[in-house]
């Protein structure tokens, strides 16, 4: 049958991804440069050193997927990049190279919204989900409740009204000391905390809607550090630690329950770097037990940003709409 290869590009913040994407055979080949030890001593991702890293990883990384999937250059077809949200230095980077690509080898180039990228990856998984889905979009910038149709019909449901939910499990990290990026690191320090220790707030938990507030949860854990009066010992920041998790995990299991309820739905879809979280994904299987729904995670490597992610979802709008890439070459970030 028709077959049509693409190449993926993901640079939006601190992680370098490319990936190969082929229509019939599916995933060909990824490769991913992580800048975490780069931006570690610093405490979170520096833009200008972001930048300068994805230009010396992007192409290095491009040979890697090409000799892994056993084609050449000019066996792609079309070229995906991540467009935005994301760093405006980073994007750009992305940008320029795959426009650069396409025009070299006269293919075709698409902007990738970076969420869709997310949204999509649980597509990639061996068992994916069948359409319609309620899925929870949790990344580091984001958090969002949404009713998806099919590839491109996408209806949002609720988000958060201040911080993303990864963005409250970095700063409550960063406040126990703990280094970036936060959110594995409290997830793992939870596991040793008393869960009667202390209690944290479970922010808009009873509203009526599908929104959510985490600035309010950062400020219990900013108090809670500051009411330890002597030095704060190992075992009362596991505990915190704990308390927060708790806390974040509640309110996320509880509007994904409404939302299936309010739109009647029986499968739930989980993306972005804190669906690779242990115990939200233990909390939701448990639920999905009791409640007899299913729920699907994007394999663990593709939680967090990815090239594969983009590659697929500019596979899948191509697919519904082959124009959707052009050779203008004139790209937004
Ligand atoms: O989706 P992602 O890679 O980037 C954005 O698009 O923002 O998500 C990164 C976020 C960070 O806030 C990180 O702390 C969080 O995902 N994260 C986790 C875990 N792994 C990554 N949060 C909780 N538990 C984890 N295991
Ligand atoms: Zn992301």
């Amino acid at each position: 049958g028709f077959s049509m290869i693409v190449l993926g590009v993901e640079s939006s913040c601190d992680e370098t991804g490319l990936a190969l994407h082929d229509s019939e055979r599916g995933l060909l080949a990824h490769a991913l440069h992580s800048q975490v030890a780069m931006h570690e001593e610093y405490g979170g991702v520096v833009p200008e050193l972001a930048s300068r890293d994805h230009i010396r990883r992007a192409i290095p990384l491009l040979n890697q997927v090409l000799t892994q999937a056993g084609i050449s250059r000019g066996d792609i077809d079309a070229i995906a990049y991540t467009q935005g949200p994301g760093l405006a230095g980073a994007l750009l980077v992305g940008a320029s190279i795959a426009c650069g690509l396409g025009l070299a080898l006269d293919r075709p180039v698409l902007g990738v919204h970076h969420l869709e990228g997310h949204l999509l990856s649980p597509l990639l998984s061996r068992t994916p989900p069948e359409f319609p889905f309620v899925a929870l979009l949790i990344s580091g910038g984001h958090t969002q409740l949404m009713r998806v149709d099919g590839v491109g019909s996408y209806a949002l449901l609720g988000e958060t009204l201040d911080d993303a939910a990864g963005e409250a499990f970095d700063k409550s990290a960063k406040l126990l000391g703990l280094g970036y990026p936060g959110g594995p690191a409290i997830s793992r320090l939870a596991e040793f905390g008393d869960p009667g220790a202390f209690k944290l707030p479970r922010p808009m938990l009873h509203s009526k809607d599908l929104n959510f507030s985490f600035s309010g949860l950062k400020t219990a854990v900013l108090t809670l550090v500051k009411n330890q009066t002597t030095n704060i010992c190992e075992q009362d920041k596991a505990n915190i630690a704990r308390a927060f998790v708790d806390a974040i995990v509640d309110v996320l299991v509880a509007k994904c329950l409404t939302a299936l309820k309010e739109t009647g739905l029986k499968r739930l879809v989980i993306a972005g770097g804190v669906g690779a979280n242990r115990q939200l994904r233990e909390a939701l299987n448990e639920a999905a037990r009791k409640r007899r729904f299913d729920v699907y995670y994007p394999e663990l490597e593709f939680c967090t940003d990815n090239g594969a992610m983009i590659a697929f979802a500019g596979a899948m709008r191509l697919q519904r709409d082959p124009q959707a890439a052009t050779k203008d070459y004139g790209f937004n970030v």
